[in-house]
């Protein structure tokens, strides 16, 4: 009965700590998948961000607005179809790029804004087949290739938006206006039917990608009408997944398969229910001429791996040439992330979050996997400590055996394993030029201490108004101002308390800092109170004064400063509890930053 019990908590334990328990049967691949390829490519391609000598008027430079931005006529636009190299495109290319890049599926726009359906399309005269000699018909092109690489096809359709149906939407008709019967003309004359043929001739699709990125109530689009479309999706691709822009809220349709974030929002908390960042290289997502802003290899692997440890996808979006070249640029990026995730791939398919706070360490992330009875932790190091020791904090089980995982001997690395605390020796040399993952491979399910700071790389430890065990309710922090200048603090008006927990793992004295601004010229200081180890410290708060914030710019701002409060003193490896009392002087006001204990 007591096996049966334990082993009842620890299936218990299990879904809570790292199943996404909220993924649907259908979308288990897409949460295994965790890397996909977005495929931005239409007649925009071939503006490249330009039309007549004009760059694309808005700031956000988002090359595949063109038509829009720019009021470019439908019979015009369709014009820079002259500029394709038709013998030179092969879709299967962009393909065996997702491959090499490590990606799992692949997401092309078939139809985007512009309403010009990039297959041979029945249901519009808008398309590829009514507009090239050449018969491709791309959407088939690279389901075949998908199919022969072995990778998931999603599409791209836009189905709010087209700016070519006299009663699609675009913005300039919340000037003109439209009546919903028009508007249900484009949709029951184009939209279902072009969906049809998407479901219907071209075997497989894994997955439709909307873009309404705003509630339908907002909209002109109506709930019936997106019940109608996604009707149409489930009966005849049962296993196609449909992401959040369909514009349904997850309230209204739970059936709906994953959160679609933000354009290049990466995740910010663990979610249980499958979510993806769509992300650019650079910034735009059509090729754009004078676009630079690439994101670096490894600002963009730390992308992928700071979703995956919170349960999430990135689909990363390559912009084509109207000739079909990918820029090096991105093929570059790509391929540098492939031969990552060939070494270290194990840390990102297949795996998720694990329940520590997600900015628990300060040299990088945590996934998580389970792999037969044992369960792997990888610790992905994204500052290689100094010191070439590893500090892992808050998990309280011992793991049996650590190993750089890009090392196939597995050949162990030695740590030391106290309480809640793991202390691992690096290598001399970060082995990895972009992210260096650590394996720490355990019995079952590593159990959490939870509440802990964590000891930093540099061996202290960062008391923050966030990391306190629980926060009071009156507790007020104010957010960072003047960029920054003023940093994010707590309001401290009347005595309050502070409690945090550490665990200590080598016995000795720790002195204590204390960061703060204090605007008071007179004696009548505040009194700051620190307990802890049976000990009590305490010091009066001297006034902070004023600092320059920006040179010749009478910017003159509150100044925080740090104070010693004085040292403790830590008799034995165990858990402690920090306990902080400030006592402003009456009418006066200390603002909290930090303290930091060494
Ligand atoms: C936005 C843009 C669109 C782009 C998409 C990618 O919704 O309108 O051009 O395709 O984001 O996430």
């Amino acid at each position: 009965m007591k096996k049966l019990i334990s082993l009842l908590i620890l299936t218990l334990l299990w879904t809570s700590t790292f199943s996404q328990s909220q993924t649907s049967e259908r979308a288990k691949w897409f949460t295994d998948a965790r890397y996909g390829m977005f495929i931005h490519w239409g007649l925009y391609s071939a503006a490249e961000g330009y039309w007549k000598g004009e760059k694309i008027r808005n700031d956000n430079d988002y090359a595949e607005w063109i038509f829009y931005r720019n009021s470019i006529s439908k019979e015009e636009y369709v014009t820079l179809l002259d500029r394709f190299d038709w013998d030179k495109i092969n879709p299967e290319e962009w393909v065996i790029l997702a491959k090499k890049a490590g990606m799992k599926y692949v997401t092309f726009t078939a139809k985007h804004h512009d309403g010009f359906a990039l297959w041979d399309s029945q249901a519009s005269n808008y398309d590829l087949g009514d507009f090239t000699n050449h018969k491709r018909d791309i959407v088939k092109e690279l389901a075949e290739a998908c199919k022969k690489h072995g990778l998931k096809l999603g599409l791209y359709y836009s189905h709010w938006v087209d700016w070519e149906h006299e009663f699609g939407w675009d913005h300039k008709k919340e000037l003109t206006g439209i009546t919903p019967e028009q508007y249900n003309k484009y949709w029951q004359e184009k939209v279902i039917p072009q969906m049809r043929e998407l479901l219907t001739n071209y075997g497989e699709i894994s997955m439709i990608w909307f873009d309404m990125w705003i509630h339908h109530s907002q909209t002109v689009v109506t709930k019936e009408q997106l019940f109608q479309l996604k009707k149409l999706i489930r009966e005849l691709q049962p296993n196609c997944l449909i992401n959040s822009r369909l514009g349904l809220s997850i309230d209204e349709d739970p059936d709906v398969d994953f959160k679609e974030l933000g354009d290049n929002s990466l995740g910010d908390k663990k979610e249980d229910f499958p979510w993806q960042s769509p992300a650019t290289v650079a910034h735009s997502w059509g090729f754009h001429a004078t676009d630079s802003e690439w994101k670096s290899t490894t600002t963009l692997l730390k992308a992928l791996i700071n979703n995956v440890s919170l349960n999430g996808n990135l689909l990363l979006n390559i912009g084509p040439r109207a000739n079909g070249d990918v820029p090096w640029e991105i093929q570059q990026r790509l391929l540098e992330m492939g031969s990552w995730l060939e070494k270290n791939g194990e840390s990102v398919y297949g795996a998720g979050a694990f329940d520590l706070p997600k900015n628990q360490h300060d040299w990088g992330k945590i996934t998580c996997k389970k792999v037969g009875e044992k369960t792997t932790l990888y610790y992905h190091v994204f500052n290689w400590p100094l010191n070439k020791k590893l500090f892992v904090t808050g998990i309280s089980s011992k793991p049996g055996k650590i190993w750089l995982l890009s090392n196939k001997e597995k050949n162990p690395l030695k740590f030391t394993h106290k309480g809640a605390y793991t202390e691992i020796e690096l290598p001399d040399e970060q082995p990895d030029p972009f992210v260096s993952v650590i394996a720490a491979e355990y019995d079952l399910i590593p159990e959490i201490s939870a509440g802990l700071v964590a000891k930093t790389k540099s061996g202290g430890y960062s008391f923050l108004p966030g990391n306190q065990i629980t926060p009071a309710h009156s507790q007020f922090i104010v957010k960072k101002e003047k960029y920054g200048t003023i940093p994010e603090y707590l309001l401290v008006e009347k005595p309050e308390t502070f409690t945090w927990k550490i665990f200590v793992d080598t016995p000795g004295k720790k002195h204590f800092d204390m960061s703060f601004s204090y605007q008071n010229e007179s004696s009548n200081a505040a009194e700051i109170i620190l307990q802890a180890a049976g000990s009590e410290i305490s010091t009066l708060a001297k006034p902070t004064g004023k600092t320059v914030g920006e040179p010749n710019e009478n910017w003159v701002i509150d100044n925080f400063a740090s104070q010693r409060i004085g040292e403790i003193n830590f008799s034995e490896t165990g858990f402690y509890e920090i306990k902080m009392q400030i006592i402003p002087s009456a009418n006066n006001i200390l603002k909290f930053q930090w303290i930091w204990a060494e």
